[in-house]
């Protein structure tokens, strides 16, 4: 049976750092509310002129680099991302181009924050069916570009950055044992960007209402993560016939440390196997989980055979847990 395997991972952020102090001066906010109500410390921010599809090539072209392999033999391309460089072309296009890969074929995924999940599941697909060998799957999100920095609600949630997977198809016993993938748009308006596309063109009144930046409604979205994820993480244990002290590692989505640890603790998992690293990244919607996968995969966290367990919620709303043996 073929199986999508993870043969390496790389990631990038941004070196610009953007703390809660700055932040302090910039809304009507503090370190302390920040700290208790999300857990992030600080963001990273791209630097002007660095756009997502650059992003997505520094993390690229670590995971190219760690497998030793040449771009040449990828297959596809997909980036999930929600502040791709254009609406027109593809931001995986623009990595294709970056990264000299002419034999793949590349696209955009819009899954959100559960972006590189939706990826992962398309990535399996593929693989599964024969039909591609070898996927270079991306999360990679600018986020700072689209965040309104005059409102606290939203500003001190988001960062920059991204993270990449090679996955390519395997005959063994490891790799990709599940991906689950949810949507239900009833809730859209929950978290959203409102302008710019065909329903609020670009206009003067758009830009007027700040129409070009994120919105959330960020207890609402709260509640629910928390009551979804919660379904979610157990259905993929179950359906995996493993128990939660079989996972490793949990590698969730890295919105709000209130969400993880409630989702960790309703799995009985301790923190010390959760990868959290928020308080550093912020929430960098579909590039959280590859980011976090990658520090966790580098710096030993995880062992061959290990099982992960990997999950997400965002916009949409969508959410997406994945089972990975290592
Ligand atoms: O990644 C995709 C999915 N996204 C999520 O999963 C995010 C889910 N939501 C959250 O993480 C949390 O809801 C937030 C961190 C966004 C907000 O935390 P909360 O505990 O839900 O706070 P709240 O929105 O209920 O606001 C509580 C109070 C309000 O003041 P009043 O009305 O009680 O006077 C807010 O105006 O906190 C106020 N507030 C702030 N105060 C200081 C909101 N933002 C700030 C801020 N600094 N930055």
């Amino acid at each position: 049976m073929l199986r999508a395997r993870i043969l390496s991972t790389g990631s990038y952020v941004p070196s610009r750092r953007l703390t809660n102090a700055e932040l302090e001066k910039m809304v009507d906010t503090s370190d302390k509310w920040i700290m208790e109500r999300t857990g992030i410390k600080e963001r990273r921010i791209a630097a002007e002129g660095e756009n997502t599809s650059d992003l997505a090539y520094e993390a690229s072209k670590t995971a190219l680099d760690r497998a030793g392999i040449s771009a040449d033999s990828l297959d596809l391309i997909i980036v999930a991302t929600i502040t791709g460089d254009m609406p027109i072309p593809a931001t995986a296009c623009f990595l294709q181009h970056r990264l000299n890969a002419p034999n793949a074929a590349a696209f955009d995924i819009n899954a959100a924050c559960s972006g590189f999940l939706f990826g992962l599941s398309a990535t399996n697909a593929y693989i599964k069916s024969g039909m591609y060998k070898r996927i270079l799957l991306v999360g990679a999100e600018a986020l700072s570009r689209f965040t309104d920095w005059e409102d606290r609600n939203t500003c001190v949630l988001f960062g920059d950055g991204a993270g990449a997977a090679i996955l390519e198809a395997t005959d063994g016993p490891s790799g990709v044992m599940s991906v689950d993938i949810h949507s239900d748009g009833t809730y859209w308006e929950l978290l959203n960007l409102p302008g710019g596309g065909s329903k609020h063109p670009p206009s003067k009144e758009a830009e007027a209402n700040r129409m070009y930046y994120i919105k959330m409604k960020g207890n609402e979205t709260f509640k629910i993560a928390v009551r979804t994820l919660e379904k979610l993480v157990l259905d993929a244990l179950q359906k995996n016939n493993l128990d939660a002290s079989d996972i490793a590692l949990l590698i969730p989505h890295q919105a709000n440390l209130r969400i993880i640890s409630a989702t960790a603790s309703r799995l009985g998992i301790g923190m010390e196997r959760v990868m959290v690293n928020l308080d550093r990244c912020g929430n960098t919607s579909a590039a959280s989980i590859p980011i976090a996968l990658d520090e966790a995969a580098s710096t030993g966290r995880i062992k061959e055979d290990d099982y992960i367990l990997l999950e997400a919620f965002g916009g949409g709303l969508t959410w997406a847990s994945a089972v990975i043996r290592w």
